[in-house]
């Protein structure tokens, strides 16, 4: 093993014995390197200073395109919705898809439920049905407790909602587990959730200790953890788009609405029964939430997980989206599992998330899971529109050109040949780099 390559108290160096220390032993040309990474470093020393606080080690920022899709209507009010993706096309087949849907009565969305999970699990070998006799004046104690840490949630609308005592003693000896619910209002509510559930754990083993209740040897519990879930299959957005079928107007190659309409309603169906499809699928729904969930400030990681384990949740992975052709009517929607807070955290402390929210005109959380769960629905329309009409290359393909143009450092002359030599071409890097070195030379 190559020593060089390790280091001890890394994370005490400065920014700048940070870089050296990684150029010279990672990197061929250390120089070039410094000075690329410095490049990227905001020139505001007070905003650089806010981004090197979220995260360790930091060494310089990773830049990634900030862009907007106009013309939703959600409700009835129109929005232009902030997305942070690398991802060509994906904006792009966002606002395509807001534009269709502007003039067909827009998007409407549904709050369902708003209801956070957690959990502390506990080891205790005690009488099970004494536990679940008591646990009405345990959960009392406990929520009581807990009120100087919930009181300005309360105040908000929002606290504890419920504990509840799991027995998971069939699975593992001793096992039990409380499984809290909260409202969390605007905020994402992690570290509130978090926090009372520690202290449930002390309340717990102060309740078990000190309780008459119990004989000497039930007295002693061991909290193993106490950690929110990022499961939750309560707090719920539907958005929808419908209209009649002969609204959807024509497709390429002469096809019909009402064409167009079956084949869209197959795609979602192969979608519901086959896996392999739904996770492709289900990856288009996030390329849209997750871009609108990074601008907003949110956890992406949190909200993947939650849509995955929300799509598996009858024992097979499927769509998250359904539709219906049926009485004349296309209709299509999407249920998705949305723990996002508009307060709290990065929301406020990120420059650009700030902007964002400021550019939604500053939505609830209640208002964000609808734009994001919109965000969604609108990128599933316009892939599956693109699978089942021209396929989905046309589109990519155009914007993979740009970027092998922007790659090759063509100028407008040059881009302009490339975009009309290769709109009934087969795009590949070497192809344009062929067509390009032509050009050159002619
Ligand atoms: C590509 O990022 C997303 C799609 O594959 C989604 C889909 O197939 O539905 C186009």
């Amino acid at each position: 093993m190559n020593k060089k390559k390790t280091i001890s108290g890394f994370s005490k160096l400065s920014k700048g014995g940070k870089i050296k220390w990684m150029v010279e032993n990672f990197f061929k040309d250390p120089e070039i390197v410094v000075r690329e990474l410095q490049s990227y470093w905001h020139s505001n020393e007070e905003q650089q200073k806010i981004l090197d606080n979220f995260s360790e080690n930091t060494i310089s920022n990773f830049p990634m395109p900030f862009g907007v899709a106009p013309n939703f209507i959600i409700n009835d009010k129109p929005y232009c919705i902030p997305m942070v993706i690398e991802e060509s096309s994906v904006v792009a087949a966002a606002s395509a898809a807001a534009k269709f849907w502007m003039s067909r009565g827009g998007f409407t969305t549904k709050i369902v439920s708003t209801k956070k999970l957690g959990q502390v699990h506990f080891l205790w070998n005690g009488d099970k049905f004494k536990l679940y006799y008591h646990f009405d004046a345990i959960k009392k104690v406990l929520i009581e407790e807990c009120f100087s840490l919930t009181k300005s949630m309360v105040k908000r609308g929002g606290g504890i909602l419920d504990i509840e005592l799991i027995d998971l003693t069939d699975k593992e000896e001793g096992l039990f587990q409380l499984l809290a619910s909260f409202e969390t209002c605007d905020s994402m509510g992690a570290n509130f959730i978090n926090t009372c559930l520690e202290q449930f754990a002390v309340s717990l083993k102060n309740y078990f200790k000190l309780s008459e209740h119990f004989q000497k040897e039930e007295r002693e519990i061991e909290v193993l953890m106490s950690i929110l879930s990022n499961y939750t299959p309560k707090c719920i957005v539907r958005a929808s788009v419908e209209c009649d079928i002969a609204d959807l107007g024509k497709f390429q190659g002469g096809m019909t609405a009402e064409q167009f309409a079956k084949r869209f309603a197959m795609a979602i169906r192969i979608a519901e029964i086959d896996p392999y499809r739904a996770t492709t699928h289900n990856k288009g729904i996030y390329n849209g939430v997750d871009a609108v969930v990074i601008a907003s400030g949110n956890d992406f990681r949190a909200i993947e997980a939650c849509g995955h384990a929300y799509a598996a949740r009858n024992g097979q992975y499927e769509s998250l989206s359904h539709c219906s052709v049926e009485n004349g009517k296309f209709k299509f929607w999407l249920d998705l599992p949305l723990a996002v807070g508009t307060v709290g955290g990065l929301t406020s402390l990120h420059p650009i998330a700030k902007r964002s929210l400021e550019l939604l005109e500053n939505p609830n959380a209640r208002e964000l899971m609808s734009i994001i769960a919109v965000a969604g629905l609108a990128q599933n329309f316009s892939a599956i529109r693109s699978l089942v009409t021209t396929g989905i290359q046309k589109g990519h393909m155009k914007m993979h050109l740009q970027n092998i143009l922007n790659q090759l450092k063509a100028n407008k002359e040059e881009e302009s040949a490339a975009v009309t030599h290769f709109a009934d071409q087969i795009v590949s890097f070497s192809a344009v780099r062929e067509f390009i070195e032509k050009f050159r030379i002619e």
